[in-house]
């Protein structure tokens, strides 16, 4: 059918299938920027554009109906390199970070301001109630209208945007518009979906309908004959290497548990075989004929069903050890059945594979026995928290060529340089041979740390010599990604009637699913990251995790911080209330501060003994005093209906700031032939804003515009190594090394300044803006100048440096979050009137988007703690992979009044005193909320997420 239609006011005749989609079509037209989330689910927005006036979400909508229509993309908003009104304020206000519909918010925006110059906030809410993110929390979207609205009127915006930290410094702790910025809010290219070239091909996975089966056989005959397809990889044909998708440094501490395609299946929807072919429909024809007889095995998915006496065995395999293995290994490898492959640990985990340990770790301080003894109350608790999805807007994908004998991965990744290594281990291809390309990264949150597609993605491409695209479907993510690891923590606690603490045990189970991702730090991180909060001098604990039939788990935000912090603030409150004394009084008389020997440290290292360092910069007490204030604590509030009751509750939280010890970073800086710099960064920006602190590092050293400054990162090729972005290294350690990098630059351009000028170069330094100045006889030489003859031929040649870094010190960000929550005892439900995050970040070297990432985290927090949950049946099928069924939360989900705040401390360690920032606001939520549930009407809630149907469990009306 040929349809008449006019895109961004241009006229297009286009000869269409009536029943493709509209967006289809637009992408098919060059408009890419329309994208789409979640399979034509309706849920997320990325599709959205007006139709007639009108916002539609293109999916939904048919090309033979757009027939004569008028459509509007987000694209079609900036003139040429100037951007609209509405995308600037949106770059300003902080809200554009990973930024995969940022295009659609932006034309939603628009489209209200043109109806309505001055909207309410119910408005500006109303409009936005068809966006879903995840990344950047919605608050800030208020203050990119208010913004565009002053930009619109005065040619410029006049209100304050973030606070403002460091005056002696320009770029530092100011809010500047994030670099990548104007790409992402303009629609340009910028994802891995918009390098994929017309002719490649497409791959496609079968998953498998178990949670727990031998695969026997796979008969691909039938599929094969299937025009358009190239190749069909299964268990059979796929390269016989043990590995592990767990994106992190080597030696891992993952056990390396499966092959690219395994011979036993561990859940539904674990890969069975992957169709490539020429197209889409071809690869899915060819899935449907392959035929597979499965054995099938009964499953666990609890971790009670796990630790039973003669459970399933999830990983009955052939172990082995890279290093220390057991004296006994030969007989515990007896009669092992081949098709259940290999584990193969790095280093020893303490893990049981015949009784589904993963792995285990044990550690304590002082004398635990002892500490109880002299307590005059102990209690002794046991809270769970459920299975969550990281939801990133932009599915996992990859895409991969083979160029010039190498292979190119395009890749949506926090760790360019881990794939390239497990990438170069599972195809057996050197590591030379292989360009990884970290492109804009649409959401990651952690679950973009572990290789899950990328091996797969990559070997496809390699062995075909064709170009291969691949993408998860949204019930993918859900099924076979990583998603957060359930838990059950027990916490024994005794205090003193005064509310001193004397002792602590933690007791941690967790559930690591089918494999082993990240199962021992993500546990360890549920004491690492909450026993060092408080002055105990008798702690001990004890982490098991257990294999199970559930789908997979992995790296998530504050990996498992957030569930330590539940159970272990949830227990000081459930103390005080058993003490007596108020909850405020017991966290404040307990917890940190500066200078304290943190001597719990030392049983906290991952899989070796810890650092033991005394707290550093520290904004722990200011967070509490600060939060205190602002809720003010102690007031009792009471409804006027008396079905709800109010209550306030709290928690104190930390995170770290990258890996001490195990972290590196590398960045290489040189001057373009102009005095212009460029900065290559190992570091991998997933949107949240290291690009441009790495472009503010340079800047404000070498005293350079930042426009004179671009960053090139993740790329493998152009950049030096970086272990990559997660564990909250990005500021610290990637900024560090691009700190570093540009004061070696800064050297040796005063070096050479020094030879031209004729000058000592101790009375030389740069002044601004590009130059270096003689502060002996005023002389001046401009960049320019001085790399002009540095590369006349005569001269010394490039100006470029190289910064690295690496460190013991552990700069620990701290923070309080304060919840008051309204709960109805009819209906159960709670609604959280007030939530205020509470943080230190050292200095927060991009204010904005750190306060847009505190609303992001504690937002994302409050889904976990009130309704988010993956419902998986009897059979391990899950009952809810959609965003609509999941329940994410949206606009409409905050909290009535919601603050996010940066308590001012300056770190030792951190580039120019910076910590990290968004991880440790996933943390506070959960006891936050159950704390002030708890004040509202008694009830201890012990396990996420706090549904209706739990509380009125606990009011005992059901
Ligand atoms: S239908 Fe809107 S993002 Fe998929």
């Amino acid at each position: 059918m040929l349809i008449h239609i006019r895109i961004n006011g241009k006229k297009r005749n286009i000869e269409v299938n009536p029943l493709k989609s509209l967006r289809e079509v637009l992408v098919d037209e060059g408009h890419f920027c329309v994208r789409d989330s979640d399979n034509n689910e309706g849920f997320a927005g990325s599709d959205t554009v007006l139709l007639d006036g009108e916002p539609v979400f293109s999916n939904l909508v048919l090309a033979g109906q757009v027939d004569g229509g008028e459509i509007i993309t987000g694209d079609g908003l900036a003139d040429g390199q100037h951007l609209s009104a509405v995308q600037q304020g949106m770059i300003d206000a902080g809200i554009v970070q990973s930024a995969y519909n940022a295009p659609a918010a932006a034309l939603l925006l628009t489209w209200l301001l043109e109806k309505n110059p001055n909207p309410s906030k119910e408005e500006i809410k109303d409009v936005l109630t068809g966006i879903y993110i995840r990344d950047a929390g919605y608050e800030h979207y208020y203050l990119a209208v208010k913004l565009a609205r002053e930009i619109m009127e005065k040619g410029r915006h006049t209100s304050e945007i973030a606070p403002d930290f460091r005056k002696n410094l320009k770029f530092v702790g100011k809010p500047v518009s994030k670099i990548d910025g104007p790409e992402l809010v303009a629609g340009r290219k910028a994802f891995v979906e918009d390098r994929v070239e017309k002719n490649s091909c497409v791959m496609v996975m079968l998953g498998s309908p178990y949670a727990m089966a031998f695969v026997n056989s796979i008969d691909v005959s039938e599929a094969e004959k299937v025009d358009g397809v190239v190749k069909i990889i299964t268990a059979f044909n796929c390269p016989d290497v043990t590995y592990m998708q767990a994106g992190q440094g080597s030696p891992e501490p993952s056990p390396h548990d499966r092959r690219m395609f395994n011979f036993k299946v561990r859940h539904v929807g674990d890969r069975v075989a992957a169709i490539v072919a020429e197209d889409y429909e071809s690869a899915i024809k060819a899935r449907d004929l392959i035929k597979v007889d499965y054995e099938e095995l009964k499953p666990v998915f609890t971790v009670e069903e796990a630790m039973a006496e003669n459970a399933p065995l999830v990983h009955d395999s052939f172990v082995e050890y890279r290093c220390g293995a057991p004296e006994n290994l030969e007989e515990y490898n007896k009669g092992v059945d081949p098709r259940e492959g290999k584990v193969v640990y790095q280093f020893p985990l303490h893990g049981d594979v015949r009784h589904n340990v993963a792995s285990a770790a044990h550690g304590q301080i002082g004398d635990i026995e002892k500490g109880f003894e002299e307590s005059d109350v102990v209690i002794e608790r046991t809270y769970r928290t459920n299975q969550i999805q990281c939801t990133p807007l932009e599915p996992h994908v990859c895409y991969a060529t083979v160029d010039a004998g190498r292979l190119v991965i395009y890749a949506s990744t926090q760790v360019p340089y881990h794939v390239r290594r497990i990438v170069s281990w599972v195809c057996q291809i050197p590591e030379n041979k292989i360009h990884v390309i970290k492109q804009r990264v649409g959401g990651g949150y952690g679950s973009k740390q572990d290789i899950l597609v990328e091996d797969v993605t990559g070997y496809a491409a390699w062995i075909t010599g064709r170009p291969v695209y691949y993408m998860n479907t949204r019930k993918q993510e859900f099924i076979a990604n990583s998603t957060r690891h359930p838990m059950r923590l027990t916490v024994k606690m005794g205090a003193n009637k005064d509310g001193k603490i004397n002792a602590i045990y933690m007791d941690v189970r967790a559930n690591t699913g089918p494999y082993g991702n990240h199962c021992l730090t993500v546990p360890m991180n549920a004491c690492s990251k909450t026993l060092p909060l408080v002055k105990v001098d008798n702690m001990k604990f004890d982490i098991y995790t257990y294999y199970t039939n559930i789908s997979p788990t992995g790296a998530y935000q504050g990996y498992g911080a957030p569930k330590g912090a539940y159970a272990l603030n949830m227990c000081m409150c459930e103390m005080a209330k058993e003490l007596g004394v108020d909850y405020f009084k017991l966290v404040e008389k307990n917890s940190v501060e500066k200078g304290y020997m943190l001597e719990i440290l030392k049983g906290l290292g991952e899989g070796r003994e810890g650092n033991v360092v005394p707290v550093g910069s520290c904004g722990l007490k200011s967070s509490l005093k600060e939060g205190a204030k602002m809720i003010d604590w102690g007031k009792k509030e009471i409804s006027d209906n008396p079905e709800w009751k109010i209550g306030k509750g709290f928690a104190i939280i930390q995170q770290g700031s990258g890996l001490p010890g195990l972290d590196h970073s590398t960045a290489l800086i040189k001057m373009a032939t102009d005095g212009t710099i460029i900065l290559n960064s190992g570091g991998a920006d997933l949107g949240t804003g290291l690009d441009t602190i790495s472009a503010k590092m340079a800047s404000e050293v070498l005293k350079v515009p930042m426009y004179n400054v671009t960053v090139v990162s993740g790329d493998t090729d152009s950049s030096a190594f970086d272990t990559g972005a997660y564990a909250s290294s990005g500021t610290f350690f990637s900024g560090n090394a691009s700190l570093i990098a540009s004061n070696n630059l800064k050297e040796k351009i005063l070096i050479e300044a020094a030879l031209q000028m004729d000058e000592d170069k101790d009375d030389l330094d740069v002044g601004y803006w590009s130059k270096v100045v003689s502060n002996k006889t005023g002389k001046e030489l401009s960049f320019s100048e001085l790399i002009h003859t540095a590369l006349s031929g005569t001269g010394r040649g490039q100006l470029v440096a190289e910064g690295s870094f690496v460190t013991n010190a552990s700069s620990i960000p701290y923070g309080a979050h304060f919840a008051q929550v309204a709960v109805n005892v009819v209906t159960g439900e709670v609604k959280v009137q007030k939530f205020y995050a509470i943080q230190d970040a050292g200095t927060p070297i991009n204010p904005e988007l750190a306060l847009c990432q505190m609303y992001a985290a504690a937002l994302k927090a409050i889904g976990h703690t009130l309704y988010e949950g993956m419902i998986l049946d009897a059979k391990g099928v899950c009952l809810n992979p959609t965003l609509t069924d999941y329940g994410s939360p949206m606009i409409t989900e905050m909290p009535e009044d919601f603050k996010a705040k940066l308590i001012d401390v300056n770190d030792d360690y951190g580039p120019f005193g910076a910590k990290s920032i968004s991880e440790i606001a996933t943390n506070g939520a959960a006891p936050a909320i159950g704390s002030a549930i708890a004040d509202a009407c008694g009830i201890w809630m012990r396990s996420w997420p706090f549904t209706r149907e739990k509380i009125l469990k606990e009011l005992g009306k059901i």
